[in-house]
């Protein structure tokens, strides 16, 4: 009776007025806590403050009316049939390590806090491992690491799993086997209608190839089935150079970037801090075999690092050496380009020397740091060959540019943005002038008002909208769950 009365009112709040959705949150929140008893925290529990404000920018603090922690298929089902009926706002959230305000917290409603799926199961005799969507990637693997096998997953252990799969994901394996969503055999679902179901090759193919790259448009992953790769010890580390090394980096980045056969177990990320001196720049340096020094790696030889620490670890060792900054308020920015060298002279110089480098080093702990990914073709075949995704990806070997900006102030937050978003489109300019434009926006280091999805062709956008219609025909995941990168 209470609950067709609060229905009733969940429709007058979309005509009305905040403090009447405020009430129907709070409501639907204490019935959450009924059903849900020890699940749910409400903003008076100890835990609310900590969790509200997970993760990784400030930017994305908010305060939903509660916080639900399901631990199981069923129950986040009951959750999910429970929200929708009572038409609450929502979000969902695996690692919250998106900058995307809204995207995995919300200001009042709802928020699903994905963490108590946290689960691994290695099949060895499959080669695969079913990976709970609420995971870091640190115990993803740990877990794995006694059985000598990996997964293509992300580079920052910290990271969540569920964001960072369902973005596309960027793995030092992708060179190998594509990228982290390419390597999903099985999605484990639950819909609007709190339906569970499975995505895979043989089961709802149109749903298992939207969820590679379509984000949190068509329900709640519950477990991702991942490929598993024997992989134990590698060799690699972080190099520091000065500032004053970076063209001479950048030389060297065209050079292992533009060889003939570049080898797939070589990776590489540059890190340069244009802002700030002090920090430099800071290569990454993968190899996913027990080799010192490898060729691929020659280019960068004769560029003497203030610190080296490259050496023989395992590859989980590698990752979790990796120094990860730390700042108050991020966004993020990206851009993708073809290989040429005077692009790249000339994107590193807008980066780096533009007029907006003064700019944000006059906010408060204002900071820009530019990371450089080399992408090969045989990453996009990799990816093709298991079926394919909905990224749109040309198969050409490609740059994926990330800006990365800190600062301290929300009264900022405009300001960074607008230097930020300047930068890049100057280099999307000048790509498109020089004819090495790559038409895609790599979402997990995407901005908020960045078109990542349109960005995917008109073509997978249609396949994507259809999706959406057969799985959730009342476009839930648009309104209800209405924050992060959305359909067209
Ligand atoms: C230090 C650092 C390092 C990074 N390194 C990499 C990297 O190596 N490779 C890479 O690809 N990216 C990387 N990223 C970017 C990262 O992938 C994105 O920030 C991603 O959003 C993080 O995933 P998450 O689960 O932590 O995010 P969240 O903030 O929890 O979620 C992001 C989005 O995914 C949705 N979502 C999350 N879980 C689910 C689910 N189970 N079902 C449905 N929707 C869900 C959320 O609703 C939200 O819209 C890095 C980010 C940081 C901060
Ligand atoms: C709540 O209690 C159940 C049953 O005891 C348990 O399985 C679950 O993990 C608990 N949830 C949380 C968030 O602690
Ligand atoms: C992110 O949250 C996790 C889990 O609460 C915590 O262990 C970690 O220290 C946090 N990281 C940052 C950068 O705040
Ligand atoms: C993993 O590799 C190590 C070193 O090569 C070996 O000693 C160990 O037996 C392997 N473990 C398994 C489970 O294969
Ligand atoms: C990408 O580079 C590799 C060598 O590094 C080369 O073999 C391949 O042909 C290139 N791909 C394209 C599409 O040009
Ligand atoms: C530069 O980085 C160093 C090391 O992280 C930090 O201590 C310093 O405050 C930074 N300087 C500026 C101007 O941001
Ligand atoms: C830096 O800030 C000062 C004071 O706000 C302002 O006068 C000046 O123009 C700014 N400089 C740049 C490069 O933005």
């Amino acid at each position: 009776m209470a609950r067709s009365a609060f229905q009733v009112l969940a429709g007058f709040a979309l005509l009305c007025c905040s403090a009447v959705r405020a009430t129907q949150d709070h409501a639907v929140c204490n019935h959450l806590a009924t059903i849900h008893g020890n699940e749910t925290i409400q903003p008076t529990e100890a835990s609310y403050e900590a969790l509200s404000t997970e993760n990784w920018s400030q930017t994305v603090w908010a305060k939903p009316a509660c916080i639900i922690q399901p631990s199981s298929t069923e129950e986040l089902a009951s959750v999910v049939s429970t929200v929708v009926d009572w038409n609450v706002n929502f979000a969902v959230r695996s690692g919250g390590h998106s900058v995307v305000p809204g995207a995995a917290n919300i200001e009042g409603g709802v928020l699903i806090d994905m963490s108590q799926f946290n689960t691994v199961d290695y099949d060895a005799d499959k080669s695969v491992a079913v990976v709970g969507s609420g995971l870091r990637w640190k115990e993803v693997y740990t877990s794995l690491d006694p059985y000598n096998v990996t997964v293509v997953g992300g580079r920052v252990l910290e990271v969540g799993v569920g964001g960072l799969t369902l973005g596309g994901g960027l793995s030092y394996l992708a060179d190998l086997y594509g990228f982290v969503c390419d390597n999903v055999v099985n999605y484990e679902v639950v819909t609007a209608s709190g339906t569970v179901i499975n995505a895979n090759a043989e089961s709802n193919q149109d749903l298992f190839w939207a969820l590679k790259g379509g984000a949190n448009n068509f329900g709640i992953v519950t477990k991702f089935t991942l490929k598993t790769y024997p992989l134990h010890d590698a060799w690699g580390g972080v190099r520091v150079y000065s500032l004053d090394a970076l063209p001479q980096l950048m030389d060297a980045m065209y050079e292992y970037q533009s060889v003939g056969n570049k080898d797939p177990y070589a990776n590489i990320m540059l890190q340069a801090f244009p802002t700030n001196a002090s920090i430099g720049a800071i290569l990454e340096i993968v190899y996913l075999k027990p080799e010192v020094e490898p060729e691929a790696f020659a280019p960068f030889r004769n560029i003497t690092p203030l610190v080296d620490g490259t050496q023989l670890q395992t590859f989980t060792e590698l990752m979790l050496n990796a120094p990860v900054p730390e700042l108050t308020r991020v966004n993020w920015f990206s851009a993708s380009f073809k290989t040429d060298k005077d692009l790249f002279t000339k994107v590193t110089d807008i980066v780096s020397n533009g007029p907006e480098i003064a700019q944000l080093t006059n906010l408060t702990a204002g900071s820009l740091a530019f990371g450089w990914q080399p992408i090969s073709s045989s990453a996009i075949l990799a990816g093709e060959a298991n079926g394919g995704n909905a990224l749109g990806l040309e198969p050409v070997n490609q740059t994926w540019l990330v800006l990365d900006v800190g600062w301290w102030n929300a009264e900022d937050d405009q300001l960074a943005h607008d230097y930020t978003a300047s930068m890049i489109s100057k280099v999307d300019d000048a790509s498109q002038s020089s004819g090495h434009f790559v038409d895609y926006i790599f979402m997990n280091d995407a901005a908020a008002d960045q078109p990542v999805i349109e960005r995917y062709g008109a073509e997978n956008v249609a396949k994507l909208k259809a999706t959406a219609a057969k799985y959730d025909p009342d476009g839930v995941f648009q309104h209800l769950a209405s924050g992060g990168f959305k359909l067209p």
